[in-house]
């Protein structure tokens, strides 16, 4: 039977030559790697957030230019509500001290998603961490909070229906670049690979327009344990791989 998890020979060194451009990663498995240990749940997530610092320096080392990073689903609300209260606490100290997170990369923090059901404060917060970073450039932070792929769709679905009411747009005219424009990622070339640790095999309403020729990782090793060694195997196994995009 094909194992997705077979451990895979991976002799080859990174190539530097074919860095992907736009890694997203669904940061899953805190929760578990603190059960192991009789820790509370909320205790696994601030040591994923620590293993995300140094995941975004190790991004930025190695030239990705954009890393999305799932925080926060829109799903993430049905949650008990001492574990939501914990990550928005968690959220807003790093939004408070967002260096920690950017280490001495001149990263452009974005957060993805809607604003709708955020505390105000919070909402605050984020544009505030949006415009201190907006002239960085060395590599782009996409912070995906309260983001779900259809939310963000049905937002896509909406802004073009006010044009098309406006007289803006001509609906026979519609094309897919109408709605790229419209998607929280508009600023970035869709993700060439898309990272899943924790064992799970699904997306989860993670950037279901982009990835459509998204390249997959899967591994089974919780996120706080994903270190930039793991990321590396990651992106050495993406670049042995032959992306046709629909093509021969
Ligand atoms: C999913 O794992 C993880 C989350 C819902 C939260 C992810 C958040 C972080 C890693 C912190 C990021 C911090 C900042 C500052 C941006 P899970 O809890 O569902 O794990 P489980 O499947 O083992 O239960």
């Amino acid at each position: 039977m094909f194992n997705i998890f077979k451990k895979k020979n991976h002799s080859q060194k990174l190539d530097m030559a074919n860095i992907p451009n736009h890694v997203a990663v669904i940061m899953d498995g805190n929760g578990r790697w603190a059960k192991k240990r009789g820790l509370p749940r909320s205790a696994g997530h601030v040591v994923g957030a620590k293993n995300l610092e140094k995941i975004i320096q190790y991004a930025g080392d190695i030239g990705i230019k954009n890393i999305t990073l799932y925080c926060f689903s829109t799903e993430n609300w049905k949650r008990p509500k001492d574990e939501v209260d914990a990550l928005m606490k968690l959220f807003v100290q790093y939004m408070h001290d967002y260096d920690k997170l950017m280490g001495d990369k001149k990263a452009r923090v974005r957060f993805l998603g809607t604003r709708e059901g955020i505390d105000p404060e919070i909402c605050d917060l984020m544009e505030e961490v949006e415009k201190k970073s907006e002239m960085n450039d060395e590599l782009n932070v996409n912070l995906c909070l309260n983001y779900g792929g259809r939310e963000e769709l049905v937002n896509a679905v909406k802004l073009i229906a006010e044009d098309v009411a406006s007289g803006k747009i001509d609906p026979k005219d519609i094309t897919e670049k109408d709605i790229n424009d419209r998607l929280y990622t508009s600023f970035a070339p869709d993700p060439d690979l898309i990272i899943r640790p924790s064992g799970e095999l699904r997306l989860s309403n993670f950037l279901l327009w982009q990835c459509a020729y998204s390249e997959f990782w899967f591994s089974d090793i919780l996120w706080p344990d994903f270190v930039p060694k793991r990321m590396e195997k990651a992106i050495i196994d993406f670049q042995q791989r032959n992306r046709r995009f629909g093509g021969v």
